[in-house]
């Protein structure tokens, strides 16, 4: 029914059409994201995540890739999130905006925008909560609170399972078990909402390796962790083992934008009635520790960190939720730079290949301690390999000791320097050995299933990893019915 809708409406786009800054409806939304397909057929892809919004509006995805619908070895993968509170507006335009531009500007041939789409698989979801959009609309926009939550009223950004407890346990423990802890979920805290739903199961089936979720009401970029450790309220720093990473990423979009960074700006609500937000986030460089600014539990931002192997950072694009229509092309100016340096942070640290000698090696472990100070200091966040055997690893300049791990396999250890200002990840591949018995057998099958090394054609099929199996029996098993 939907799908054939959209073939139809698609049908009457004009292949010129221009890009117009405006607040774009629910309807307008999926027809820019087809007429920048139309003009860049080539490198677009639209698609809907699994599962439309509670009044059944499907969540358009708009894909930017050479191989578009397909993961590739040494590609990584970065998201934006728009709109996750429907009063929070910005984003969902500067998605739509973006979108256009990285069209136009591959077809100008700019070679920075060629080099980014050649070398990375963007995803842009302008809108994760387009009822909520919807009901801020119908009211003017200018509530504070209106619209922020879907239609059954969940706030989508306090509605993903809370790892961030999961993880402080085992720290508190002395478990040294500290990445994809969505299977020592035991309980969900409340239902999960269709939109959390789809977004979950689009984040555990694509490889990411760098996100960014966008609000509004504040001008900040807020990394993790957005719980503390305590249970305090704000004001407690609550540090994840990329505390370093993380500031840095969190940085490099706060230092592009105008003056997210700029220590001379007013703070959005010094002068408001409220003076308990009273932050000015521009005298600490635009960016913010989640729980040093207010503690939240069951974030999206924490829930990729922790449940994946992508670091997220959650963007505050400005003091005005709903920007006035008029306003929009001067933000898009504001943040062009920053959304585009933030894209390139998917190439920092260090990216290779985990094999042996037939073939890939899926859910192998890297992990690295820092060799930088005077005493190696070990980072306590594994990331895995894909389908691919292939890993990224986002680091801060400095000297590494990476460690790959398979069952069955000796670990293989390397040290390597990763440099300043890297535009493209230091590749560092591993072939690992088998532990075999004095008679020849195998140590060890290992349960994870296996591809073959292709070389030339590479078969045109994505393969999901084991964590999508992990995650529809973890969200069919632990969903508590609606009441
Ligand atoms: C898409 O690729 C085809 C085949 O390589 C080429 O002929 C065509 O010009 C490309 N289209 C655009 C819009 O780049
Ligand atoms: C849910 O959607 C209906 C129909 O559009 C609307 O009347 C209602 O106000 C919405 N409720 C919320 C909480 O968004
Ligand atoms: C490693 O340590 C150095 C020196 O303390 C620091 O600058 C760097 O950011 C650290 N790297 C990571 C990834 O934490
Ligand atoms: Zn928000």
């Amino acid at each position: 029914m939907f799908v054939y809708r959209f073939v139809y409406l698609a049908f009457f786009l004009s292949a010129s059409a221009k890009f117009i800054w405006k607040h774009h409806n629910n309807e307008e939304l999926p027809l820019v994201l087809e007429e920048v397909h139309q003009k860049c057929p080539n490198i677009t892809r639209v698609y809907a995540l699994s599962e439309p919004s509670v009044r059944n509006v499907p969540l358009y995805v708009i894909e930017f890739s050479d191989t578009p619908g397909f993961h590739q070895p040494y590609k990584p993968e970065v998201k934006y999130v728009g709109n996750i509170h429907g009063n929070e507006v910005l984003g969902r335009e500067l998605l739509l905006g973006l979108a256009d531009y990285l069209c136009e500007q591959y077809l100008k041939t700019d070679p920075n925008i060629m080099t980014l789409i050649h070398n990375t698989r963007i995803h842009l979801l302008p809108s994760m909560n387009p009822d909520g959009w919807q009901l801020s609309t119908n009211f003017g926009g200018q509530d504070y609170l209106l619209g922020r939550g879907n239609n059954h009223s969940v706030d989508l950004n306090r509605n993903f399972p809370d790892l961030d407890a999961i993880t402080f346990e085992f720290e508190r423990l002395g478990i040294n078990h500290n990445n994809h802890l969505l299977k020592d979920v035991t309980r969900l805290a409340a239902p999960l909402e269709p939109e959390t739903r789809a977004v979950i199961r689009w984040i555990m089936s694509i490889p990411f390796v760098l996100s960014a979720a966008m609000h509004g009401g504040d001008l900040v970029a807020n990394y993790p962790y957005d719980e503390s450790r305590s249970g305090a309220l704000a004001s407690e720093y609550s540090a994840s083992p990329d505390d370093d990473t993380f500031k840095e990423i969190a940085m490099a979009y706060a230092n592009a934008h105008a003056d997210m960074a700029s220590v001379n700006r007013p703070g959005c609500h010094v002068n408001g009635p409220d003076q308990s937000e009273a932050y000015n986030f521009g005298k600490q460089g635009g960016v913010t520790n989640g729980a040093d600014w207010y503690s939240l539990k069951g974030g999206m931002q924490d829930f990729n960190y922790l449940a994946t192997n992508a670091f997220e950072i959650t963007l505050e694009l400005g003091c005005k939720k709903y920007p006035l229509e008029n306003e929009l092309e001067n933000e898009w100016n504001r943040n062009r730079e920053a959304l585009l340096a933030y894209l390139w942070k998917a190439h920092i640290g260090i990216k290779g290949i985990v094999s042996d000698d037939t073939g890939f090696l899926e859910n192998a472990i890297i992990s690295v301690v820092n060799l930088t100070g005077h005493t190696p200091k070990p980072i306590r966040h594994d990331v895995t390999t894909g389908v691919y055997g292939d890993y990224y690893r986002l680091l801060t300049p400095g000297r590494y000791e990476v460690t790959a791990n398979h069952p069955g396999h000796y670990p293989a250890q390397r040290i390597v320097t990763v440099p300043q200002r890297q535009s493209s990840a230091r590749i560092l591949n591993f072939k690992l050995e088998p532990i075999r018995y004095e008679d020849g057998a195998l140590f060890f099958d290992p349960p994870f299933i296996r591809y073959q090394h292709v070389l030339g054609d590479q078969p045109r099929i994505y393969k999901r990893s084991l964590f999508e199996k992990v995650t529809n029996t973890l969200l069919e098993a632990k969903d508590t019915p609606k009441q």
